[in-house]
C-alpha cells in the first residue's frame, strides 16, 4: 500500500449538522463498501492530520482482510473503525513486545488503523460502540488465536489517549517518526482469556 503523507492544519468541516444528545439506539453499524469512499475520505480529512492515498481508501472499503465498520446516523457515515488481523510472527520488530513470544507462532493480533467519529457526534459513545464491536468480533471463537489488539496514537492526541485508557488499553512503547517531529504511544489491550 502506498505511504500516507502528513499535514498539520485541518480546515475541512463536513456539512453534517450537530445532534445533541445523540441517541446511541439511532446509530446503525455496517461494513464499509467501495461506494463509501467519498464519505470516508471526508471523515478522515476532518479527523486525522494525515492524507491517505486513494489506494488506502480503496483497500479499506473492499479488501476483506480489513475489518472496516461504519457508524451511520440517518443514513450518513459519522464514524468508522478500521482494523486488520496480523500474524504475530510477521509484526515488525518494535511491535513484537506487545505480547509474550512464548504464546506461539500461530498467535495473531488485531491492529487498529483508524478510529474516527465526526466532531459533531463525539462524546456520545459512538467510538466505544465501534471498538466494542471489534473486540466482540476478535474474541469470538473464530479468532481464538487473536491475543491482543494494538494501535499507535500521537502523544498530543489527548482525546484518543483518554479514550483508549478508559477502554482499558495500556501504553507499551513510544515511537518517534518523521525526524522526531511526531511521537506516538503504542497502546495494547490483551485478550488472554481468548482461547
Ligand atoms: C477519539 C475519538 C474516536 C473518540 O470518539 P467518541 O465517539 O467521542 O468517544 P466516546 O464517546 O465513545 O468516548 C468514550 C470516553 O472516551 C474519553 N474521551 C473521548 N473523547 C474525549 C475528549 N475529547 N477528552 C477527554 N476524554 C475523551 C472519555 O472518557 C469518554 O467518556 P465520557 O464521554 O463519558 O467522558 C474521537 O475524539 C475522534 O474521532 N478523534 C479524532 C480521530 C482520532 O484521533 N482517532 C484516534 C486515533 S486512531
Amino acid at each position: 500500500m502506498a505511504p500516507f503523507s502528513w499535514y498539520l492544519n485541518v480546515t475541512s468541516e463536513t456539512s453534517l449538522k450537530p445532534i445533541s444528545p445523540c441517541k446511541i439506539s439511532n446509530i446503525q453499524l455496517r461494513f464499509l463498501c467501495p461506494a463509501d469512499i467519498r464519505d470516508v475520505w471526508t471523515l478522515c480529512l476532518e479527523c486525522f492530520p494525515i492524507e491517505y492515498p486513494q489506494c488506502w481508501y480503496e483497500e479499506i472499503t473492499s479488501n476483506p482482510k480489513f475489518y472496516s465498520l461504519a457508524a451511520l446516523h440517518e443514513g450518513r457515515i459519522i464514524g468508522l473503525i478500521v482494523a486488520e488481523i496480523k500474524e504475530y510472527v510477521k509484526l515488525c520488530h518494535e511491535d513484537k513486545d506487545i505480547i509474550s513470544p512464548c504464546l506461539g507462532g500461530a498467535t495473531e493480533v488485531g491492529y487498529i488503523l483508524s478510529l474516527a467519529v465526526n466532531r459533531n457526534y463525539r462524546r456520545n459513545g459512538i467510538a466505544s460502540l465501534l471498538l466494542d464491536n471489534l473486540i466482540t468480533h476478535l474474541t469470538s471463537k473464530e479468532y481464538s488465536s487473536c491475543k491482543a489488539i494494538f494501535l499507535h496514537v500521537l502523544t498530543t492526541n489527548t482525546a484518543a489517549i483518554n479514550f483508549y485508557e478508559r477502554k482499558r488499553f495500556r501504553v507499551t512503547a513510544y515511537f518517534v517518526y518523521n525526524n522526531n517531529r511526531l511521537i506516538f504511544k503504542q497502546f495494547v489491550i490483551q485478550m488472554f482469556g481468548n482461547d
